[in-house]
């Protein structure tokens, strides 16, 4: 024990000299009057979410996803048994607002009994994105499960990566976010080109939008439609900084400004200044790329709603598709009072913006994406109920490839490698690995998605109406979706033509079942 005897002395020397300075420094109250014990609360809070999520935390606490959530997605994520026993923990009796759906006894549709069957069952959207209005490049998308826009930059290059790869295994559209193409980005996933206030990827020198810039990016990856960024539910009207530090030489070449510097993302676009020159410019981008145009914004004052679905019903302009990104949403980096106060939450937001269109007749040649915790199933049916054709999530992939709710992705020291540019901690994440968990929890969701809508007894989750939802108003009452916010009878669901090409489309691709052939006693 001979270290004992200087490892001792030399102990406590440093935590002498430790209160020492903790009694003279002036800017810390709790240090000055206790030396040392002081210290333990600083590292406690830097420490409390992961404490919390490991040790205190109950099944349904944590936000922004709940412990029994972020287990669904793990383990959909590397194909483990996601199932829950003993029934449900959520309390179902006296929670206001909890979603019931409501199965049918007999449907159309046979399912195959076993409940994993349909994993790898091709899930397309119901509607053909920019068949309404003519685009030369419309097309309809692959899987109702699409990837949010999360920009290099907010992400790390291996998180992006992984997503892409991902993407490309499970079939789905992967959106940019509002950082550019990166290289990142070319790994075989198809993307949605999201054109945000700074007109990254897509800029000139003097950071204005230069279009020949866009029809480049355009021809060189497979961009498969724009999506115009007005805003963000996380950080409505508000626009971005990235700090110089974090300006890489990769950064400043996908988003084409110069290394080093600070780069901003004003909070309003340059190109157009209302409704009715932002139709001009969507009717512009899809001239010249061919492509679908669409615009992504989150829900607050509904005057630019109305005036836009005004325009789109009485001029020849129109947008192909609406991103509705709700309140709850996650972002990279933004100030408290909006990411806690500012525009609503999904649900309502979708449910006040889909009328203004419906009332209008537009509703059926819109395709409508709906974002905001939308990757997890419960949430995403009463979306598809609400007349979503689409889900892009976000946050969820993040949590697929690895993400542990750190909540640290705004100072650049994500411990997974997820949400930062430190090379050193981004190099833990193996993206080929990672894709793979991507892909899976995708498909797991689609998987549960088309149960859940063989349970209602229709082929698709685009066909899941408001009258099979229902929200509970405590243990003694509950109120169907469609009276909670006024849905007329046919709203929520596509055409009668876009209904009966995706039910032909599925007829061939789901798997169908049943039990024993029935016996000869049976009733048909
Ligand atoms: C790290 C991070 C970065 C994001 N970057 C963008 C972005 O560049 N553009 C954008 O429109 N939304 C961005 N978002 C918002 C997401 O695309 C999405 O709309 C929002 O998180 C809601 O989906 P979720 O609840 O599934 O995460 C970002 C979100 C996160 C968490
Ligand atoms: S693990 Fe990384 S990406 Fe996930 S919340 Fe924490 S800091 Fe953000």
């Amino acid at each position: 024990m001979r270290w004992a005897r200087h490892a001792v002395p030399a102990a406590v020397a440093a935590l002498a000299a430790l209160a020492a300075r903790d009694l003279l420094q002036r800017e810390h109250a709790l240090r000055r009057n206790f030396p040392v014990l002081g210290r333990a609360r600083y590292l406690l809070e830097s420490i409390g979410p992961e404490l919390r999520q490991y040790i205190v935390a109950g099944n349904n606490e944590e936000r922004p996803f709940t412990r029994d959530q972020r287990r669904w997605v793990y383990a959909s994520a590397k194909q483990e048994n996601n199932y829950f026993g003993f029934g449900t923990d959520n309390d179902i009796e006296y929670t206001a607002g909890y979603p019931i759906i409501k199965h049918r006894t007999f449907g159309r549709t046979v399912p195959p009994s076993i409940p994993t069957m349909g994993h790898d069952v091709r899930l397309p959207v119901a509607k053909v994105l920019g068949a309404a209005r003519g685009r030369a490049r419309a097309f309809r998308p692959e899987s109702v499960v699409s990837i949010s826009g999360m920009s290099f930059g907010s992400l790390s290059g291996r998180a992006v990566e992984a997503l892409n790869r991902g993407a490309a295994l499970a079939g789905c559209l992967h959106n940019t976010g509002e950082g550019g193409v990166s290289p990142y980005h070319r790994n075989g996933g198809e993307l949605i080109l999201q054109i945000g206030t700074a007109y990254f990827g897509c800029r000139d020198d003097r950071g204005r939008f230069d279009l020949a810039r866009l029809k480049d990016v355009v021809a060189a990856n497979p961009v498969r439609a724009l999506e115009i960024k007005l805003s963000q539910g996380a950080k409505p009207s508000l626009g971005g900084l990235l700090p110089a530090a974090k300006v890489s030489a990769e950064i400043a070449e996908t988003r084409g400004i110069p290394v080093g510097r600070d780069c901003v993302s004003p909070s309003r676009h340059a190109e157009f200044s209302d409704c009715d020159s932002l139709l001009d410019w969507v009717e512009l981008l899809a001239a010249e790329t061919g492509l679908p145009v669409g615009i992504k914004s989150a829900v607050g004052d509904l005057g630019f709603w109305t005036e836009l679905a005004d325009l789109m019903r009485d001029t020849d302009r129109g947008v192909d598709f609406v991103s509705v990104d709700g309140g709850e949403g996650g972002t990279g980096a933004a100030p408290m009072i909006f990411t806690d106060s500012v525009s609503l939450p999904f649900q309502q937001g979708f449910a006040r913006v889909y009328p203004i269109f419906a009332e209008r007749g537009l509703h059926e040649q819109v395709v409508f994406v709906g974002a905001g915790k939308l990757g997890l199933p419960d949430n995403a049916v009463v979306a598809f109920a609400l007349g979503c054709d689409m889900l892009a999530v976000g946050r969820e992939a993040m949590l697929a490839i690895g993400c542990i709710q750190a909540q640290k992705c705004h100072d650049d020291s994500c411990p997974t490698g997820v949400a930062t540019q430190n090379a050193w901690l981004a190099r833990g994440l193996d993206p080929t690995s990672k894709a793979d968990r991507a892909a899976h929890y995708i498909k797991t969701l689609r998987r549960d998605l088309m149960k859940v809508a063989e349970a209602c007894g229709v082929e698709h989750p685009g066909l899941i109406d408001a009258d099979s939802v229902e929200i509970l108003g405590g243990r003694t009452s509950s109120t169907p979706l469609r009276e909670v916010y006024g849905y007329q009878p046919d709203w929520g669901l596509p055409s009668a033509a876009d209904q009966k090409a995706i039910v032909d489309l599925m007829s061939t691709e789901a798997p169908q079942g049943g039990s024993a052939p029935p016996s000869r006693t049976a009733r048909r």
